[in-house]
This record gives structure tokens, sequence and C-alpha cells, in this order.
């Protein structure tokens, strides 16, 4: 587990990075330092911005303003802007360093699991299809999957493509993994494997982990550290044990604390009532008077209550899943 204090350098740094889409603002002067080691968890409601970051992260997407430093690489002359630009080889050379598992684990359906995780080797290296094979096998045995190795993706459930979209992230041995709401859908047994799966990861190969979930007990099991975004602003980059203890605050003790603080507390607890309820209303009432839509009042979802801490029991009945 990396201490973010640690001498070592930034493996990413986010330097007042800002993201516009057709005139409006989805992320505003975001700074964000991962250390090697680490696994930092992005959350934050529906829309404020999180995977929108990791694609600026990853260089899907220039920044509009600021800047992305990847393995200490400015990634601006890389990535090139909306107009053009950009250097396709050096990108492709920065992107075999890191691995990400989409949403859906994007597997091609044509082909077998095994031959899911050998195309990222076969394609961006020489390595000959016996080392090949090796390698499947050891990543697909490092998520549980090597039985499983001859199946189509149609043949193998929701969280077994997860875990062959991980195997297939870590075909090139990628020092960051960047993994986009790596539970979303899954049952809460299958999301607990992830969990263990991420955590196993990080510490028998070191790789450094950026997770973007909304999932509250998952955060929390996997996270070093955490970083609260709402409505494309970095509201507070700390470590898991400062985040678990607001959300463990009473609602009496919870009453002194700063504004944003309460609404971070709303966030990891699931409340009903508190700031991000009342800035809603307000913004309905205001958008109300003024007859506009209140998308205009608030222009981005604002961060969502999830579960309650505790009531759901574990049972994963309140889990907000995406399809
Ligand atoms: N390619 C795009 N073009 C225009 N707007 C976009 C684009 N991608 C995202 N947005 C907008 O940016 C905002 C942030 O979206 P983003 O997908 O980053 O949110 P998110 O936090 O990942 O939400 P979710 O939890 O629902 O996945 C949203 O309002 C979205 O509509
Ligand atoms: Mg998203």
């Amino acid at each position: 587990m990396a201490e973010p204090t640690s001498k070592k350098p930034p493996v990413i740094s986010c330097q007042q990075v800002a993201k516009i889409f057709d005139g409006r603002t989805v992320l505003e002067s975001i700074d964000l330092e991962v250390f090697p080691g680490e696994t930092m968890v992005i959350m934050g409601g529906s829309g404020s911005g999180k995977s929108t970051l990791l694609r600026v992260i990853i260089g899907s997407f220039p920044a509009d303003r600021g800047k992305v430093v990847l393995f200490g690489q400015d990634m601006s002359p890389l990535v090139g802007t909306e107009t053009g630009g950009g250097n396709e080889d050096k990108l492709a050379e920065v992107r075999k360093r890191f691995g990400i598992l989409f949403q859906s684990g994007a597997l091609f359906n044509s082909m077998t699991i095994a031959e899911n995780v050998a195309l990222p080797m076969q394609e961006h290296t020489d390595i000959s299809q016996e080392i090949i094979d090796i390698q499947v096998k050891i990543k697909l045995e490092l998520v549980g999957l090597r039985e499983h190795a001859n199946k189509y993706p149609s043949q193998i459930s929701g969280g077994m493509k997860k875990r062959a979209g991980l195997a297939r992230a870590l075909a090139l041995d990628p020092e960051i993994l960047f993994y986009d709401e790596p539970s979303a859908g899954l049952d809460p047994v299958t999301s607990a494997q992830i969990d263990r799966l991420i955590i196993d990861l990080s510490k028998q190969l070191g790789v450094t982990s950026v997770v973007v979930t909304h999932e509250m007990d998952s955060a929390f099991t996997i996270a070093d550290r955490m970083a609260m975004l709402d409505r494309g602003k970095m509201l507070k980059v700390e470590t898991r044990d400062w985040y678990d203890n607001l959300r463990k605050l009473s609602d009496q003790e919870a009453k002194e604390l700063p504004q944003t603080e309460r609404l971070i507390r709303q966030f990891l607890r699931g409340d009903a009532e508190g700031p991000i309820t009342e800035r809603r209303s307000e913004a309905a009432f205001e958008a109300d008077l003024l007859g506009v839509p209140v998308e205009q009042i608030l222009p981005t979802p604002s961060v969502e209550a999830t579960r309650r801490v505790g009531s759901a029991g574990g049972t994963g009945l309140f889990r907000r899943s995406k399809g």
C-alpha cells in the first residue's frame, strides 16, 4: 500500500484539468495525483464527470485546459487537440503501459476468452504464439478463469465477462489499471469477488489502480485514497480513513461541518436528507419561479444519494445498477 507522501513521483498527475462539452464545463480545475502502487477510488454521482475524467487521463479526449502527466510525460503533445495534432505512435507506446476495464468488459464475441486475452499481445508485441499461450494461461489463472479459456463470451456470466475483460487488461503487464464501474450490474457476491480481485492484483502485481465507482461498499473495501467529484469539481482527495471518519460522524457532530463535508457525508451514507437534496429542491423551486427547466439552474446532475450505511445489510438490494 503506497503512502501518498511517498518520495516516488506520481504516476498520474492532473493539473488544473478542465473539459468542456458543447460550451458546458464538465470538468473544472481538477487536481489529482496518483502514486505508484496505490488504489485511488473516484466517486461522485451520475453525471459528475467520473468517466470523463478517466477518459481525459487515458488520452481519449484532450483536456481543454490544464494538463495530464502520465509516467512523468505531459500527454498534451501526444493527444493533440479537438482539431487535430497529437502523436499516435507515442500515444500508443504510453497506452501499452496501462490497462482499462470498461463497464461492459468489451470482449469480442466471435473470439474465445483465451483469444480475447491473447489479442493485445499479438497486436502489440513480437512474442511468439507459444509464449503468448502460456501468458494467457497465467492471466486467466489470475482472474480464476483458466478452465473457461475456450468458451465464448456468450457462454459465460456477466461477472465472468468482467474478469475476462480484466485478464485482457492485464495482457501487457500494465503499470496502471483503470476501472470504470467494475461492479455495476453484478450481484453482491460477484461484485465482492471483483473487489477482492482488484485488491489482490494491486498487492500481487504492485499495479496502481484507479477505480471509478459509486458503490460505497466497494469504494471503502478497495481504496487507499478516495477522490470525490461533484458537478465537475474535485471536492476532496483524502485517505480512506478520512472518508470513513466522515461517514461515521453522528448527525449532531455533522452539524458543525462545512457544507462541502456535509455534502460528501450525505453521499457516503446515502442519506435521503442533506445538502445534496436541499440543493436539488432549491434548484427546482428557482426553476419553477423563473419558468425554466431545472437543468438550467442545476446543469449537471449532482452527487446522488446511494445507500444508507448498513441499511442494505449487504444484500445489495439498493445497489444502483447500470446498463
Ligand atoms: N462525449 C460527450 N459529449 C458531450 N457531453 C458529454 C460527453 N461525455 C460526457 N458528457 C457529459 O458530461 C457529463 C459527465 O458525464 P460522465 O459520463 O463523465 O459522468 P459520470 O460521472 O461518469 O456519470 P455515471 O455515473 O452516470 O457514469 C454528463 O453531463 C454527460 O452528459
Ligand atoms: Mg460514468
